[in-house]
């Protein structure tokens, strides 16, 4: 099945990134040359996106808007049509991903979050999008350490992996240390089924006292309709300071050689 939508939250207010997001919104937060958020997009577009739904924040997702205005001026977002749905309130990713649903109706959509960028030339959604054929919503999974799991949705698989895709029977949200229900974490890309919208719009508030995206995940599982994809790929975390500065590094070197030369002699790197 074609899934040409990606629904991109957006709607943080990025408390790890003060002061830098005191009027800025996270999303709009530069890294070398473009906002955070468009990474996002242009990732949706080479998936095969047509439309891009990005959730924004109510005081400041405006200007979220106003950056993507005319898109056919930026490059390889010609063909995505961009428009914004805002999130009233901060009440959870979960939240956040359903208020989409009146655009996104009774479509199979991605789901991008913005605070990690794939590296250049990367590309997990086509695994994904592959995965979910037969109908199944489908999360990107990577093999991560207690310490990390911890910070993260993890999942309970319920098969062995068969090209590099399991079955899925439930995700816990940020697990405790002592019941953590396998290493197999959740990375912020997905595969959704319109079925989804039913399960969050049923959610009592979860983990934090949000209403989390992880939850309805959970109940896609406990009636055998989600599938994780692993990928070994790292994803640039741009949701804190440090992340930030090593992804502008990252995608900085690969954009500017010069500046690959310099991270090289100068700092030391690469
Ligand atoms: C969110 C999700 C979590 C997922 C993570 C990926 O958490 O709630 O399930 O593992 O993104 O980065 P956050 O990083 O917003 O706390």
């Amino acid at each position: 099945m074609t899934v040409d939508i990606a629904v991109i939250p957006a709607a943080g207010r990025g408390t790890r990134m003060r002061p830098a997001t005191r009027v800025v919104p996270k999303a709009l937060l530069t890294v070398v040359d473009r906002p955070a958020i468009q990474y996002a997009v242009e990732e949706a577009a080479r998936a095969g996106a047509k439309e891009a739904i990005l959730i924004v924040d109510l005081e400041v997702g405006h200007l979220v808007h106003q950056h993507f205005v005319n898109t056919d001026r930026l490059p390889g977002l010609e063909h995505i049509k961009i428009r914004t749905v805002v999130q009233e309130e901060p009440l959870g990713l979960g939240h956040a991903v359903l208020e989409a649903e009146r655009v996104v109706a009774h479509r199979p959509f991605m789901c991008i979050l913005a605070d990690d960028i794939v590296r250049p030339g990367q590309d997990v959604l086509t695994k994904l999008i592959d995965a979910s054929d037969d109908g199944s919503s489908v999360v990107c999974i990577q093999e991560m350490t207690p310490e990390v799991i911890v910070t993260k949705g993890a999942v309970i698989p319920t098969s062995d992996l068969v090209d590099g895709v399991m079955s899925i029977g439930g995700a816990v949200e940020k697990p405790d240390a002592s019941a953590i229900p396998s290493l197999y974490g959740v990375l912020g890309r997905y595969v959704f089924q319109p079925e989804i919208f039913e399960h969050l719009a049923d959610l009592e508030p979860g983990r934090g006292g949000e209403i989390q995206l992880t939850d309805a995940m959970n109940q896609l599982g406990l009636v055998g309709r989600l599938k994780g994809a692993i990928t070994d790929q790292e994803f640039l975390d741009v949701g804190n300071p440090l992340g930030l500065l090593r992804a502008s590094m990252v995608l900085g070197s690969h954009q500017f050689p010069e500046f690959a030369d310099i991270a090289r002699s100068e700092l030391g790197l690469g």
